[in-house]
């Protein structure tokens, strides 16, 4: 049956860092280790700290405030909000519930927390998309947010690929800067043990090479599933579908998983997956040079968001692209371990830049040494696990923060009401 033509996608767009970073060639000289690995064998440059004040809460809450603020949305207007978190604060209570009282929302509203490791934001969208096409929104807009402090612990392998931060987005019948293709979707799942994280830890568990193949065959199935609906709509698909899309943003847990993926979906266009030293390979990374490696400058400067990965890549398209670019298609790639993929398109509309900057937001940021950094993970790391109220000891220039708890309630210091 074909689906019903209605005009949806994002409305604004905003995101939230923590305060602090380290640089990676610190990291690396503290560990041992030849600072290229980060830089040029991962791709990144600096990574993100959340202080103790600075949980999923108040990451989501900044980050939604500045999506309806900078974009003027009226927030009675909003009837749906999805977190997608693997950082929750709560077994029971949703980080959405938070967000939907210090927004000061309609209790006309549906607040859930969706969580599948980093597929969660992307289920979000898709939730918010699909609400919306069968009418039971009533012309109400979705906030869909993604945040997550990802942690994998001081001296382990992951460490290099940890960062934290949210992004809010506004999805609509009124979209303003991407309108969804909803026609074409790829989906997967397996039941995989790539990454994963207990009850009882802090810390994230990954098999890392093995997520790496994981995260691999969820895109090529998600992207063949995606193709073969294209393909029922087109006659004729060649052997550089890809190239249907001016850009093409991808789940990145660090940047050279997006170079990896890139050059791996080429090679499924062209039947063939090309050798490190052929001339295929140098083709397939010069076309990831125009075509994603300049929509990466904000994760290589924050690091793994878990959810909100692939949306700050699209941030950064958003206020990257030039403006000839209006009209054209994206793909975006959303994968969760354990694991979950979806491969998506959307068609690029004009408007103001000026909406979007993240410069000045990154210039910010305090930098800090890899002592002070070590501590302030172990301080992290300890928070929230017990019954008690703290200070906020890092001057942070926010206007809401959390301060631990008092009777097993989250304590936050709401500034924005005073
Ligand atoms: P590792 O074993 O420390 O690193 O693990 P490596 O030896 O694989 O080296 C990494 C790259 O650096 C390699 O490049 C090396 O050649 C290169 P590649 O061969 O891959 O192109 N290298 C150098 N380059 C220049 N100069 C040098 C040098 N030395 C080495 N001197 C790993 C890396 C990413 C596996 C690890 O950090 C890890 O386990 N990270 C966490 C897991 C992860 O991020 N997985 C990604 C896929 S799963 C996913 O995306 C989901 C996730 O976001 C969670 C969720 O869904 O919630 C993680």
């Amino acid at each position: 049956m074909p689906i019903n033509k209605k005009n949806i996608g994002i409305e604004a767009i905003a995101f939230d860092i923590p305060q602090h970073y380290i640089q990676m060639t610190d990291l690396a000289e503290a560990r041992g280790i030849d600072p290229m690995k980060y830089v040029l064998g991962l791709g990144q440059s600096e990574m993100a700290v959340s202080s103790p004040c600075e949980d999923s809460v108040v990451l989501a809450i900044e980050a939604a405030k500045q999506a309806i603020d900078n974009f003027g949305i009226d927030a009675s207007s909003i009837g749906l909000v999805v977190v997608g978190t693997e950082t929750p604060i709560d077994h029971s209570k949703p980080v959405a519930s938070y967000v939907h009282e210090f927004l000061e929302l309609s209790q006309e509203c549906r607040v859930v927390e969706m969580k599948h490791a980093c597929y969660g934001a992307m289920a979000g969208v898709s939730m918010a998309t699909d609400w919306i096409l069968s009418g039971r929104n009533k012309q109400k807009k979705a906030l869909v947010i993604a945040t997550d402090i990802a942690y994998y612990g001081v001296n382990t392998p992951g460490e290099p690929t940890q960062g934290a931060g949210a992004v809010a987005m506004v999805i609509s019948e009124q979209p303003r800067l991407v309108e969804f293709e909803i026609e074409f979707q790829g989906y997967y799942a397996k039941q995989v043990m790539d990454f994963w994280r207990p009850l009882y830890k802090k810390e994230a568990i990954a098999d890392g090479h093995y997520s790496i193949d994981c995260y691999l065959n969820a895109l090529g199935d998600s992207y063949q599933m995606y193709k073969n609906q294209y393909f029922e709509k087109n006659d004729k698909i060649d052997n550089n579908f890809n190239k249907i899309f001016s850009a093409s943003l991808y789940h990145v847990p660090f940047v050279k998983m997006a170079q990896k993926a890139h050059i791996m979906l080429l090679g499924q266009d062209w039947g063939m997956q090309p050798a490190r030293d052929s001339e295929e390979f140098q083709t397939a990374k010069n076309d990831y040079q125009l075509r994603v490696a300049p929509y990466l400058k904000l994760n290589a400067r924050i690091g793994n968001i878990y959810t909100g990965s692939l949306f700050l890549s699209l941030y950064n398209f958003l206020a990257d692209a030039s403006e000839s670019m209006t009209g054209k298609s994206i793909s975006l790639f959303g994968y969760g371990s354990g694991c979950s993929a979806e491969f998506i398109s959307a068609k690029i509309l004009k408007f103001d830049k000026r909406l979007l900057d993240y410069k000045d937001r990154l210039k910010k940021r305090r930098k800090l040494d890899i002592v002070s950094y070590e501590n302030l993970q172990e301080l992290w790391k300890n928070t929230g696990n017990k019954d008690g109220v703290f200070n906020d000891e890092w001057e942070l220039d926010r206007q809401f923060i959390y301060l631990g708890s008092e009777d097993h309630k989250r304590q936050y210091q709401n500034k924005f009401k005073a």
